[in-house]
């Protein structure tokens, strides 16, 4: 009896998809809005590409939600941005948590208000049993302070002999890192047509696959992260081997 040919397996999806989300301000200015209307439709677009991922398998998600440049923008419009994200972690975090979704926040949490980090504790509490998704957002976050931080931890440990300098390696270096115990992304996305990574997630996009699309963040959504993940698929990694 003939065989059936088997179905082409259809490829895995990234583990891990990070965004920076960018274009808010000139998605609203072509509609003649105020930026914080930009950035609204920006947090519509994080509900939607949230929920698109987890339905297309990835398992992590990080947003770059507030890097620690932002703090140059207008008073107004960083005030507009936190204000977005409260809502965010107080509307959302039921919903979240009834779906399964781990939240997970990096960044130096020092210069936040103090209720902006309880409410980020209060959400990693609650949901850090959760396995199915884990969602990550990166506020006042920058690779370059990250890093600096993580050896200055080490050092400190050095220093109170509590650890052999010699015994460093990546490894090592990983469990320092905000982003410790979750796996490198496999894909990282920048829309509204920039091509730069802005300090965001530098030690761990080492062997990342980049994709620029000109689709501005507040328009992204199923179909633009289905294109993403199939301009993955059709990329060779190969992790510094060589090619056949
Ligand atoms: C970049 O657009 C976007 C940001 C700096 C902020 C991203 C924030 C959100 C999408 C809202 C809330 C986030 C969460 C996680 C709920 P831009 O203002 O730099 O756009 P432009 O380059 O067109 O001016």
């Amino acid at each position: 009896m003939l065989q059936q040919p088997l179905a082409a397996a259809k490829p895995p999806p990234p583990v891990h998809v990070a965004i920076i989300m960018d274009g808010n301000g000139r998605w609203a200015k072509a509609r003649g809005l105020p930026r914080v209307a930009g950035h609204r439709a920006g947090a519509d677009a994080v509900r939607r590409t949230l929920y698109a991922c987890r339905d297309l398998g990835v398992r992590y998600l990080t947003l770059y939600a507030f890097s620690s440049e932002n703090w140059k923008r207008p008073p107004t419009e960083v005030e507009d941005l936190f204000g977005l994200l409260r809502l965010y972690l107080r509307r959302e975090l039921a919903e979240l948590h009834a779906n399964g979704v781990r939240l997970r926040v990096i960044g130096e949490r020092s210069r936040l208000a103090p209720d902006v980090v309880a409410l980020i504790t209060d959400a990693e509490k609650m949901t850090a049993g959760n396995t199915r998704f884990t969602l990550i957002i990166a506020i006042n976050y920058g690779g370059q302070a990250e890093i600096v931080a993580a050896a200055r931890r080490l050092a400190e440990e050095a220093k109170s002999g509590r650890l052999d300098p010699a015994a460093i390696d990546e490894a090592m270096f990983e469990r320092f890192l905000d982003t410790h115990e979750i796996p490198n992304p496999d894909l990282l996305i920048r829309t509204s047509g920039e091509q730069r990574l802005s300090n965001f997630l530098l030690w761990q996009s080492a062997y990342t696959e980049f994709l620029f699309t000109p689709t501005l963040w507040p328009d992204f959504g199923r179909e633009a992260l289905e294109e993403a993940i199939d301009e993955f698929h059709r990329r060779e990694r190969r992790f510094g081997a060589a090619g056949e």
